[in-house]
């Protein structure tokens, strides 16, 4: 009996994790490279482009605005439409579960001649998103949301947008590449100020499509662009996805594990630098550019950690894979401490409350911070877990489950498929023993 239809996972203890393994498409270039060209004059094609749902409602919000879209699965062939040619009447734009989606393209539809309206799921719904409609009204935008800060976003169409300086008050890749998308429409220079680096692929893909940003210390400018070009583009794996695997190598005996052709970014790859201090064995092999973006072959193996006070500025360069560091960090000799994380409470899920009360019901011993946790290193016990459908939540237990004493099921993990529709195969070829139930 298939059991797919089930949204729970079930994990059991794994004597090791060993293998080679390809990791899909990495989740924020894929959804950068259809945005640029789709505005792009002329054909690009994109290779190795994550088929999760958030990408794909990505791509579906450009198909209802008369973007011409080929999804081959192995290639995705895109038929620019220019700068001023996206086309709809008044649309309803639904971004699903995709924050990245939705706060992207709302610098983007600022700048169109038509009005819309954006939503999107349970949990999207909730996010704040003044963060994005401050800067963008001094841009002259005419955008809204509602008092609470939330979704649906309404834009009228028709404004004519202009260039402002601005210094990021959150440190946030989404609000930065929001305003960068503006900022191809804006009269003049726009110019953001970003104290602490965050993930910079916007600015790496603007490049590939010909029209290049300038960075001078903490300042990034961009002028108005007469139009940008159409290229090919090779998505590296998603790091995001392979650190699942690179901590479940890390934490099982006699483990092992090879994953190519992973982006490794380094405004997005400072969970390396976090294991290597807390005593991982993880090395970065054949590094290159692809695409503009640094890609390597990444090995891990069994290691001992000791816990560690997580560095506030690595922070915002490690976002996503703070669950899975936690994880990790419950296995480690001694204490760890994460702080300077509130951002974590406005992802899919509050993801500090989420792991507060995964490691409780799995007998870890945590101190909640309001901007972080403390984690006391120890033995998982066997327990079920909400994910409260936070795809990262779910496999970051996911993990746990591995070397906890017991099995460990994880209810509602249907939103796995957003960032990693093939999590279990993967996971069962590596030697996880992972299934639905
Ligand atoms: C993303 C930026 C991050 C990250 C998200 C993807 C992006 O969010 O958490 O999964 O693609 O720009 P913030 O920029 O809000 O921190």
């Amino acid at each position: 009996m298939s059991l797919k239809g089930n949204t729970n996972f079930r994990i059991e203890p794994s004597n090791s994790i060993i293998g080679k393994a390809n990791i899909p498409g990495d989740k924020s270039i894929s959804h950068r490279a259809i945005i640029l060209a789709a505005i792009a004059d002329g054909e690009s094609r994109i290779k190795n482009f994550l088929q999760g749902e958030d990408t794909l409602a990505t791509i579906r919000v450009f198909q209802k605005m008369g973007v011409n879209i080929k999804n081959d699965r192995d290639i995705i062939i895109v038929k620019g439409v220019g700068l001023h040619g996206l086309r709809a009447e008044n649309p309803t734009l639904d971004f699903g579960n995709s924050g990245t989606s939705v706060r992207l393209l709302s610098g983007l539809l600022s700048a169109q001649n038509f009005s819309s309206q954006l939503i999107g799921d349970a949990s999207l719904m909730k996010r704040p998103m003044s963060r994005i409609i401050n800067p963008l009204q001094k841009m002259n935008a005419k955008i809204n949301c509602t008092d609470l800060g939330t979704l649906p976003i309404k834009i009228e169409g028709g404004q004519k947008i202009e260039a402002i300086e601005y210094e990021l008050p959150i440190f946030s890749a989404q609000l930065k590449s929001c305003l960068l998308l503006a900022g191809l429409y804006a009269e003049g220079t726009t110019k953001i100020i970003e104290n602490t680096a965050t993930r910079d692929h916007t600015e790496r893909m603007l490049a590939n499509f010909s029209h290049s940003v300038i960075k001078k210390g903490n300042q990034i400018s961009i002028k108005k662009a007469d139009r940008l070009i159409g290229c090919e583009i090779i998505v590296p794996g998603d790091f995001s996805s392979a650190a699942y695997f690179i901590v479940a190598a890390i934490l099982t005996p006699n483990s092992n594990i090879i994953l190519e052709n992973v982006g490794v970014n380094p405004t997005r790859n400072a969970m390396i630098k976090i294991m290597k201090s807390m005593g991982a064995d993880v090395e970065l092999k054949n590094e290159r550019l692809e695409s503009g973006e640094p890609v390597a072959t990444i090995y891990a193996k069994t290691s001992k950690l000791t816990g560690i006070d997580i560095p506030e500025e690595l922070v915002p360069v490690a976002i996503d894979e703070l669950p899975i560091i936690l994880v990790a960090a419950a296995c480690a000799k001694g204490k760890t401490r994460l702080s300077g994380a509130t951002e974590l409470r406005v992802k899919e899920s509050d993801r500090i409350q989420s792991m507060l009360d995964g490691f409780i019901s799995l007998g870890i011993k945590v101190k909640a911070l309001e901007d972080g946790m403390i984690i006391e290193g120890g033995q998982y016990n066997g327990g079920v877990i909400n994910s409260n459908d936070d795809h990262r939540i779910a496999m970051a237990f996911s993990i746990a489950g591995i070397i906890a004493k017991a099995p460990i099921i994880i209810n509602s993990c249907k939103n796995v498929a957003t960032s990693f529709p093939g999590f279990i195969d993967t996971a069962k070829h590596l030697g996880i023993n992972i299934d639905y139930v």
